[in-house]
């Protein structure tokens, strides 16, 4: 047959069902040709996940959130030390609790109480947060009042409603014990002292990052790691600008910000010591109710929330935040969504016998 192009495809073909034969394959193929175009297509979204490690899946332009990097190596026998001490009553002036005792290794380093139990069933006046992935924190406690996880731990060691001791007292005690003393000599030069006890806890601290979250999996490329309402809850969290607090590789923990920019959340309730935040490290007015912006990592196993453990509820920490912070009322269907979204950042959980 010539090559006569598609014309003579059908005209020479005088027989008709032939002729309808051939124009149907002629059809299929067509199709087939079409839809291989179309499912090549750019995908934006797809290609911006797999473009580069941190993207975000939007390009919005809005502050970019970054997976949990892997922690970084701390000296062994130090965080062994420090694992040791976390969970050493010792501590504690009656011998009665241990910092695991309010940083639970099975509530996402949180006691679940709204307000922390100390020795002897004092009640302390503010809500635990978690100690996990606390070494990424730009500073510690709610009002920042610790610039490092070193200086923190003497805050629930002299705390009268906490542990109520003192570097006295703890430094005598660890002394007595042989295998501890022994154990302070090979990790540190100048052996047992208050700054090293406090250095082997916060090495310790720094190797409880809990990594793996699925949002991190969805971060690094894996598109799946999300369902459709997980990713439409952070859309929303971009979008109502929940990012523009809750940001960085702990979404939060990178800032100091008023508790209350766009509804006064205190109105009407009787507010205490802890409630002015910031204020009481600065003294300054523009500080009252200031607080460090919590990390959401985790988020789904710490409840209750806020500073003063007032919402016993993920869904009721988000509605009030889009009422007080973004001076909106979420809907419901938002506000599913975005816990959705929230529980994602669950991480693995640190053993807390894992390092012992
Ligand atoms: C009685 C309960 C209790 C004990 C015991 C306790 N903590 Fe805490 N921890 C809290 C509370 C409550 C806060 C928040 C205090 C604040 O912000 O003013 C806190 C805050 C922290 C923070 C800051 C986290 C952040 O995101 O700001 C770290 C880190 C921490 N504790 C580690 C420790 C260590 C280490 C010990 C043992 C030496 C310890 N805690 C003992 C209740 C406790
Ligand atoms: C203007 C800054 C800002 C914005 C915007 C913001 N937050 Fe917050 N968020 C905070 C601060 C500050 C706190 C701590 C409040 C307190 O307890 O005193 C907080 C606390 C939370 C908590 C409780 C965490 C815990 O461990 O107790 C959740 C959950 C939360 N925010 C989610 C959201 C969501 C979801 C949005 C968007 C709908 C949002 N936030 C918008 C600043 C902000």
């Amino acid at each position: 047959m010539p090559p006569l192009g598609e014309i003579s495809f059908f005209v020479r073909c005088t027989d008709f069902g032939e002729a309808m034969k051939r124009f149907l394959l002629f059809a299929l193929v067509f199709v087939v040709l079409l839809f291989s175009v179309w499912i090549s297509r750019p995908v934006r979204e797809e290609l911006s996940t797999t473009q580069s490690v941190f993207s975000t899946a939007f390009d919005d332009g809005l502050q970019p959130l970054l997976p949990l990097p892997v922690p970084s190596e701390q000296p062994l026998l130090r965080v062994s030390l420090g694992a040791r001490l976390f969970s050493d009553t010792r501590l504690s002036a009656d011998y009665s609790i241990a910092c695991v005792s309010c940083h639970r290794f099975d509530l996402g380093g949180t006691d679940g109480r709204r307000v922390s139990i100390g020795i002897q069933g004092g009640r302390g006046g503010i809500n635990a947060p978690s100690v996990f992935n606390s070494g990424l924190s730009f500073v510690q406690f709610w009002d920042g009042r610790a610039v490092s996880l070193q200086a923190q731990v003497a805050g629930p060691i002299h705390n009268p409603l906490e542990m109520g001791s003192s570097w006295r007292i703890v430094l005598e005690r660890l002394a007595a014990d042989e295998a501890v003393h022994r154990d302070f000599v090979a990790a540190y030069p100048d052996g047992l002292t208050a700054e090293n006890v406090a250095d082997a806890i916060a090495s310790f601290e720094r190797s409880l990052l809990t990594v793996d979250a699925r949002f991190d999996r969805y971060l690094r490329g894996e598109t799946n790691a999300l369902n459709a309402l997980e990713i439409e809850g952070y859309r929303h969290f971009r979008e109502f600008g929940c990012i523009s607090c809750h940001q960085g590789v702990l979404l939060g923990g990178n800032m100091f910000q008023k508790f209350g920019v766009l509804g006064d959340y205190f109105a009407g309730r009787s507010i205490t010591q802890a409630d002015l935040g910031r204020y009481n490290v600065t003294g300054r007015d523009e500080d009252r109710h200031v607080f460090k912006v919590p990390s959401l990592r985790n988020v789904a196993l710490t409840a209750p929330y806020f500073h003063d453990g007032s919402a016993n509820s993920l869904g009721k920490a988000v509605a009030e935040m889009g009422r007080y912070q973004l001076g909106r009322k979420l809907s419901d269907d938002a506000i599913k969504a975005i816990v959705a979204f929230l529980d994602t950042l669950t991480g693995q959980q640190p053993i807390q016998s894992a390092v012992q």
